[in-house]
């Protein structure tokens, strides 16, 4: 039962609940229309400490598709954040006026401390370099309705490892799959937190290697999930430039790769997917953007236990 939970870490719903997720997603995708008025008369709370172009807009998207109404902000500094209002007030206020609030902020673990003041549904929509769980449904809900299951596969992540929140979503949530197996593709400075290999590669004793060619093992690969390197997660400078066109993806290097690879990315994209890939059938990041806003009316329907 989803109804009043909270979505804060991509490991807080059993397999058997996503399953649940996915199946209205889909039936959401092919029916669009019957599903206009599920979320008549709600209201979704939307506050974003930190930029965002995806998952704000297809939140606010999915609830206004579902006949409902969003309220929130986008900039912290138009609200009485920039007072000195503390979380805790501006969550106690928001809960008092939404149904179901979603949260993105710059802080590790913010949107779990939020939780503990809200008496809504809590989603964590990104905080800092740590997790992303609608992304993760995102990206699920892609390699489903592209490879058919989620078991079976050896899945590229590429690019900044380290900072990238959408990949440590992603290996924690699909690692509960069968026969999955990981290539960690990062520069050195750039690899997977030691807290996602210790509590997730170790302990489950998942298949991985890490790597830091790409050329190397994308004929392997049945999925490659490209990253960004993440700027504003740098200390310095000099290091971000240094590192920050590490992998650059071009129709070239795509020439060993399968020819039912998956490419994904959950974007923005900087410059580490060549625009000339746009138009290869095998590039799935702008699907998958769509997917995202199917995913998220799929999870607020749920949370809210509208039928
Ligand atoms: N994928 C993603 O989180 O994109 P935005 O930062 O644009 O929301």
């Amino acid at each position: 039962m989803l109804k009043g939970r909270n979505l804060i870490d991509p490991q807080d719903f059993t397999v058997e609940e996503l399953e649940d997720i996915f199946k209205l997603a889909e039936e959401i995708i092919d029916n669009p229309e019957d599903f206009i008025h599920l979320c008549d008369g709600k209201v979704l709370g939307t506050l974003f400490f930190e930029p965002s172009t995806r998952t704000r807009l297809s939140f606010e998207a999915a609830m206004l598709r579902l006949g409902g109404k969003v309220i929130g902000f986008s900039e912290p500094n138009s609200s009485s954040v920039s007072k000195g209002e503390n979380l805790a007030d501006t969550i106690r206020t928001v809960a008092a006026y939404a149904d179901i609030i979603t949260m993105r902020h710059p802080k590790e673990g913010a949107p779990k401390y939020a939780s503990y003041y809200s008496d809504v549904p809590l989603i964590n929509a990104g905080d800092g370099g740590h997790q992303h769980p609608t992304q993760t449904l995102t990206d699920l809900l892609t390699i489903k309705v592209a490879k058919g299951s989620f078991s079976n596969l050896t899945i590229g992540l590429c690019g900044d490892l380290k900072f990238g929140r959408t990949v440590h979503s992603l290996i924690k949530a699909i690692s509960r799959y069968e026969n999955i197996k990981f290539i960690l593709i990062s520069p050195n400075e750039l690899q997977t937190p030691e807290y996602i290999k210790t509590e997730i590669l170790h302990k489950k004793s998942l298949d991985y290697v890490e790597v830091e060619r790409l050329e190397e093992v994308i004929d392997k690969l049945d999925i490659l999930y490209m990253t960004r390197v993440q700027k504003e997660r740098f200390f310095n400078e000099a290091d971000y430039i240094r590192l920050k066109d590490s992998y650059i993806l071009d129709n070239g290097k795509l020439k060993t790769a399968k020819k039912d690879l998956t490419i994904l990315h959950p974007l923005p994209r900087v410059n580490e997917i060549s625009m000339e890939v746009d138009n290869d059938p095998r590039a799935w990041y702008f699907r998958q953007a769509k997917y995202g806003m199917f995913a998220r009316m799929a999870l607020i329907a749920k949370l809210l236990g509208v039928k």
